[in-house]
């Protein structure tokens, strides 16, 4: 599906939170601690927006990896940037390819509602990132309180499955309401970044409560 919808994806993004995850995937590298000469992995990278807000972050000095399994979205990332300082790699966000606290931080955004195990993803971000470093999942979540209850369901059970018609792969915007309707309220992400190993887990809403950014530590 990911391979399919990749020549879409950074248009369908644009339109449908009106440019504004520019500035949540920035609040996310913010979170990570990240800085100067540091390195981060970003998971499920697609089309690499978040890696190369990573990458601004950490410098010529700096190393980011962004990883994804979909071919499509990775040689779409590739193409964006000019200096080639983000290094863009096939693999499971399941099954990470590296070793463990190899990294300061790990980000994914919009990602793990995808994963067919969360609990199995967040630990591999867990294990590859250093002790002291940080998780950082940003996502969609469901406002709970009105109106921006009643926006959300119309914007997301009737207007992006629509935008998703005029893009051509209806079910493949069929599919992403679905998949935020059952990912873990932020309470419930927050125990499972626990359950993890994480500690010192928070998570803050944005983008009118639609929007949760969590992250959480690798102990000492
Ligand atoms: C909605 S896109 C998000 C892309 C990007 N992170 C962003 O912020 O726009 C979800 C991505 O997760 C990737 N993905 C889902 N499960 C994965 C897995 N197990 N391993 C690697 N990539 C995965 C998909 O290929 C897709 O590119």
């Amino acid at each position: 599906m990911f391979d399919r919808i990749a020549r879409v994806y950074d248009l369908m993004n644009q339109v449908m939170t009106a440019g504004m995850h520019h500035r949540w995937r920035e609040r996310a590298v913010e979170i990570s601690g990240v800085g100067p000469g540091g390195r981060a992995l970003d998971v499920a990278t697609g089309t690499g927006d978040l890696a190369l807000a990573l990458a601004r972050r950490v410098g010529p000095d700096g190393e980011v990896v962004g990883m994804d399994f979909s071919e499509e979205m990775l040689s779409l990332a590739r193409r964006k940037q000019a200096g080639g300082r983000v290094s863009f790699e096939w693999g499971n966000a399941l099954e990470l390819a590296y070793a463990d606290d190899s990294f300061d931080a790990a980000t994914v955004g919009f990602g793990a509602r995808n994963f067919a195990d969360l609990d199995a993803g967040l630990a591999e971000m867990a294990r590859v990132v250093r002790p002291g470093g940080r998780v950082v999942v940003l996502e969609i979540t469901t406002p709970t309180r009105p109106p921006l209850s009643l926006f959300f369901r119309v914007w997301f059970d009737r207007v992006v499955p629509l935008l998703g018609r005029v893009a051509g792969d209806p079910d493949a915007y069929e599919y992403l309401p679905s998949s935020v309707r059952r990912f873990p309220d932020p309470a419930g992400l927050g125990a499972r970044l626990a359950a993890a190993g994480l500690v010192d887990v928070r998570w803050l809403l944005t983008g009118g409560g639609i929007i949760a950014i969590h992250s959480g530590r690798v102990p000492a």
